[in-house]
This record gives C-alpha cells, structure tokens and sequence, in this order.
C-alpha cells in the first residue's frame, strides 16, 4: 500500500477513535446527571473528586442501592470512571445540577 494511503487510512481511524470517545465522555456526563443530582446537589460529589476509582466504584454503587435503582454494571462502569477521572473542581461535575438533562 502506498505510504500516502496508509498514512490517510490511520488519519481516519484517529478521527473514528476520537469521535467515539468524545461521545462515551457525553453520555456519561448524561448519566451521571439523570443518576446522581436527584437527591442531593452536585457539590457534595464535587467535594469529593480526585478520589480515586475504588472510592468512586463503592460509593456509585452504594448510592445507587439507596433508592433500589436497577443499573446495569456498564452504566456504574461508566459513572465510576466519569468520576475517577475528573479532576478535583471540574465544571463538568461541579457546575452541574439535577434540572439540565
Ligand atoms: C436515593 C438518593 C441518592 C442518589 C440517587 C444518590 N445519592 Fe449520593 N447521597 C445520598 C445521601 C442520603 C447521602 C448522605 C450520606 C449517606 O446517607 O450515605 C449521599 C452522599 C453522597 C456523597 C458524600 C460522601 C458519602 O460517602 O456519603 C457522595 C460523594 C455522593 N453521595 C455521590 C453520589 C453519586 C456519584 C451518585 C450517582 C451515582 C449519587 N450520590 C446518587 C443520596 C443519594
């Protein structure tokens, strides 16, 4: 294969990676709002960040029992590495509340 053709090709795998991910962040942002904001505010979880996964991982699932809610383990999965991976302040998960959906 010409250089020029392999260096297109991974140019766009790049792109399909990068729009995939970009789209997983959203979608856990989305989760996190629908699942999270309902009993208390964003700032006690905000308070909280920087934390790492397996706090995120006991306290996701612990909250989640609280109101019985039936979660799939991709959904936590997804919640806890949102979480682990925000850094402490983030707007993403500190300026949120439970009316933006
Ligand atoms: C059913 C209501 C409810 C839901 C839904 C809920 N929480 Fe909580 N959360 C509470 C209550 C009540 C407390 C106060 C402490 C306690 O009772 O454990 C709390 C406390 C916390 C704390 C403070 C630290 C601690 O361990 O107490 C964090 C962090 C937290 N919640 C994160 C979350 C996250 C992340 C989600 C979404 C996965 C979530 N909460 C969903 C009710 C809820």
């Amino acid at each position: 294969m010409p250089r020029a053709m392999l260096s297109l090709l991974l140019l766009f795998l790049c792109f399909v990676f990068l729009s995939c991910t970009g789209k997983q962040a959203g979608r856990a942002e989305e989760l996190y709002t629908k699942k999270c904001l309902n009993c208390h505010s964003s700032s006690i979880i905000c308070l909280h960040l920087g934390k790492d996964k397996e706090y995120w991982d006991e306290t996701v699932s612990r909250m989640l029992h609280k109101n019985n809610q039936q979660v799939s383990s991709e959904v936590v999965a997804m919640i806890v590495d949102f979480l682990s991976q925000s850094q402490p302040g983030a707007e993403q998960v500190c300026q949120r509340t439970g009316s933006q959906s």
